[in-house]
């Protein structure tokens, strides 16, 4: 019987363990004080419009709006004139070395291009969604995914990629929860800290390293009604407390790079936002790096209502710190007349200048502009078999098994008769999710592959679409429930297409979309024992399935080994681990509904009517932050702090004795929450500070101890300060957000005079 850490591989029962805070020593490579000079120099040299060039970016794909080159020979010649100092979705070694030879050969300056792309979740080995990602609460596997994901596209001669994405999301209809870590602060600022160390490895300069870009600054996620694009209006303490500290854990893990978000806080967007781009980023953090607008945002000032022309645009976004236009061509038409009118300064202008520089610089690209790519190099650099078991291992740790009732789950694979049913069982494209980057589809393993490979010789295994994912057809539904008829047990494969999450992805339902509810009833009514498998980029609010079907894995896009990962889950290969980053609603009228709420003056009581809640719903979610089952159990005793009442240079340091109570091998995470009970402003009534993952063989046990800082526990203060106050906390360790055993700690000091 052995327990064992996942990241430590140590084999003990009392583990002293540290845990993975957003605190990480700056990867930021120390600037050779030669480099500041050769910049300045350099500098020193270029005319206006060459220095206006490096901050202009324009799309490879020409004659895209709403700026840019025309044509292939239009892009050439503002290459070799200097103007264009990045360009965006070239993808290929020969493609970049030929736009690069004309940058370094034949322009007057001779400066190297910087080739930029989303790289999100994968270049050719696609992995799960970065939301699915998070789902297996470890950060080493998915620096490892971000690490092979940068090789892979630095190989094609790409040098930056516009990832990590970090917006917290607390609204589930926003289509781009789907890209980040999820609603919690903690665990995304610890996965925006491993995507930074998985893309940028331990030296930009490296060839297989990918300049990060810690995405979209700030408060994105904050839309309101889930619209994307829509307006932010929060106040600078949850600015700081909620959406900052994951830019914060980018920047500490030495991202190169942010990228402005579209929408405005409070009414000024962040494109032209001076206390987001320059006194918190530069002043408070120190970021050395550069921040890229986002697609045409610079221009879309216009649009905002805050900027009355394109140079008014240019203007104000450089002089709140906006250092690269992307495709908005602002900067390129208006900034020679600001500077020569004076009403943008020349040393504004070179500080931005000097930023692409030093990332330039960083990345190694004067050194080798080409980054010795390839054609040779990307083909044995991509879609190895190493990658795609990584792509599988990620995927399997990020399935979240939500219900489990008579264990259905996992499948006999000798099971005479399968039907595997559902608008997503044979589907190519949709697994790869959002933001697949250049993947191939025809490597995507499709869940009825996966289940067809992994069943003995002599399984049948029926297929039946039933219905389309979003249409009113529902002509499909009987022969589907002809093959359940005849099945032992049914795979039920329902969702979202790919496109319904991710950029401009938002919904305003999140019920099964199309007909998919009428199909699972059907499907249900036979009275089979029926698994349903989620597909999807959202959370879904399937609140009557998860009162009637028995078995609910939660899958979201998993990449190119969907299937194989999905098959080995159903079939009990893999025991499944995955906790929710995300709290799933019972339905939209509910949201925002997130696990880290404040407690209010009435907090919910089903007793008094004059208590915050709805009169028609519970006001507890469907599935709470941090859940997911296994096919073992764990019981959780024997809660102990080791001191109880600590200092702020203190760490709190609690522990549990987990115990795996059921029959199969297991891995765990254990989630360490706190709540200040009291504070100069009101506290939410839990907060993540700290994981652990144990695994444990059946009756195994293991004291896990978790150590939190008492550093980690500031917050913006009521005359905004961060810092700790002391008082009374309560400290919970459990399987999620909703359980776990409780203790209390005190931290002294001078309590805070208002
Ligand atoms: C898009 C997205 C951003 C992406 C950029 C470049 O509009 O908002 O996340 O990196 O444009 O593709």
């Amino acid at each position: 019987m052995t327990a064992q850490l996942r990241g430590f591989g140590l084999l003990c029962f009392l583990l002293l363990v540290f845990p993975l805070r957003a605190q990480v020593t700056p990867a930021r490579l120390s600037e050779d004080p030669r480099t500041g000079h050769a910049i300045d120099s350099i500098i020193a040299s270029l005319t206006l419009e060459e220095k206006i060039g490096q901050l202009v970016q324009f799309t490879g794909e020409v004659n895209t709006p709403p700026a840019g080159p025309r044509t292939q020979d239009e892009q050439r010649a503002l290459i070799r004139a200097g103007k264009i100092g990045s360009l965006l979705n070239v993808v290929g070694s020969a493609q970049t070395r030929e736009l690069q030879r004309i940058a370094v050969e034949e322009s007057r300056a001779k400066i190297p291009l910087l080739f930029g792309l989303d790289v999100i979740h994968g270049f050719r080995t696609t992995f799960p969604i970065p939301l699915a990602g998070a789902a297996t609460w470890d950060p080493d596997a998915v620096e490892m995914s971000a690490r092979i994901s940068a090789a892979e596209a630095a190989s094609a001669g790409v040098h930056w990629t516009f990832a990590p994405m970090v917006d917290i999301a607390r609204d589930p209809r926003w289509g781009r929860i789907a890209e980040g870590s999820g609603e919690d602060t903690f665990l995304g600022s610890v996965m925006a800290a491993a995507r930074v160390r998985g893309f940028q490895g331990t030296d930009l300069a490296n060839p297989s390293s990918l300049m990060a870009c810690a995405k979209h600054y700030a408060a994105y996620g904050a839309a309101e009604g889930g619209r994307d694009y829509n307006t932010v209006d929060i106040s600078e303490r949850t600015l700081r407390d909620v959406y900052l500290p994951p830019f914060r854990a980018a920047v500490e893990a030495g991202a190169g790079t942010l990228m402005a978000s579209f929408n405005e806080i409070g009414g000024v967007p962040s494109n032209g936002n001076r206390h987001l781009l320059t006194e918190i980023l530069r002043d408070e953090w120190k970021f050395d790096g550069f921040v890229v607008s986002d697609w045409n945002s610079v221009g879309e000032l216009i649009n905002h209502g805050f900027a009355a022309s394109g140079a008014e645009a240019a203007g104000r976004a450089i002089s709140a710190g906006m250092d690269m236009d992307m495709i908005s061509g602002c900067f390129l038409e208006n900034l020679p007349t600001l500077v020569r009118d004076g009403r943008v300064s020349t040393s504004t202008l070179d500080e931005a200048v000097r930023r692409v520089l030093r990332m330039k610089f960083r990345l190694g690209l004067f050194k080798d502009p080409y980054r010795s790519v390839s054609p040779d190099l990307e083909k044995k650099t991509v879609l190895t078999a190493s990658s795609l078991e990584s792509a599988r291992d990620l995927a399997r740790k990020a399935i979240v098994l939500l219900k489990n009732e008579g264990s259905v789950l996992p499948l006999r694979k000798d099971l005479r008769c399968i039907a595997v049913i559902g608008p997503l069982a044979s589907n190519r494209r949709d697994p790869v999710g959002p933001w697949a980057g250049p993947t191939d589809t025809n490597n995507v393993v499709t869940v009825l592959e996966g289940v067809r490979s992994a069943v003995s010789p002599g399984t049948k295994v029926l297929f039946a679409g039933g219905c389309t994912i979003n249409g009113t057809d529902t002509n499909g539904i009987a022969a589907a429930v002809s093959s359940a008829r005849q099945a032992d047990a049914v795979l039920l494969i329902t969702g979202e297409s790919e496109e319904m999450s991710g950029e401009a992805g938002s919904r305003a339902s999140l019920d099964l979309p199309g007909r998919q509810e009428d199909l699972v009833r059907a499907v249900h009514a036979t009275g089979k024992p029926v698994v349903l498998i989620l597909m999807n980029g959202h959370p879904l609010t399937i609140a009557w399935e998860a009162s009637h079907i028995p078995a609910i894995l939660e899958t979201w896009f998993l990449g190119l080994k969907a299937g194989s990962a999905i098959a080995d889950v159903v079939f009990g290969d893999y025991n499944p681990s995955g906790k929710l980053p995300v709290t799933i609603p019972r339905t939209v009228g509910q949201i925002p509904l997130y696990y880290n709420h404040k407690n209010t003056g009435r907090p919910p009581d089903t007793a008094d009517r004059f208590t915050s809640k709805y009169m028609d719903l519970p006001s507890t979610p469907l599935y709470p932050f941090g859940y997911g089952l296994s096919y073992t159990t764990y019981g959780y005793s024997g809660l102990a702090i080791r001191s109880a009442r600590l200092g702020t240079t203190d760490t709190l340091q609690a522990s549990v004795v987990v115990t795996n109570t059921g029959k199969r091998a297991g891995s765990e995470v254990v989630q360490l929450y706190v709540r200040d009970e009291a504070g100069s402003v009101t506290r939410p009534v839990r907060e993540l500070k700290g994981f652990r993952t144990v695994r444990l063989d059946p009756g195994a046990a293991a004291s896990v101890t978790i150590s939190v800082p008492v550093s980690s526990l500031a917050f913006t203060t009521l005359d905004m300060k961060h810092e700790v106050e002391p008082g009374t906390f309560r400290v919970f360790i459990g399987p999620d957000s909703a359980h776990g055993l409780e203790g209390t700690f005190t931290v002294s000091g001078a309590a805070p005079q208002h």
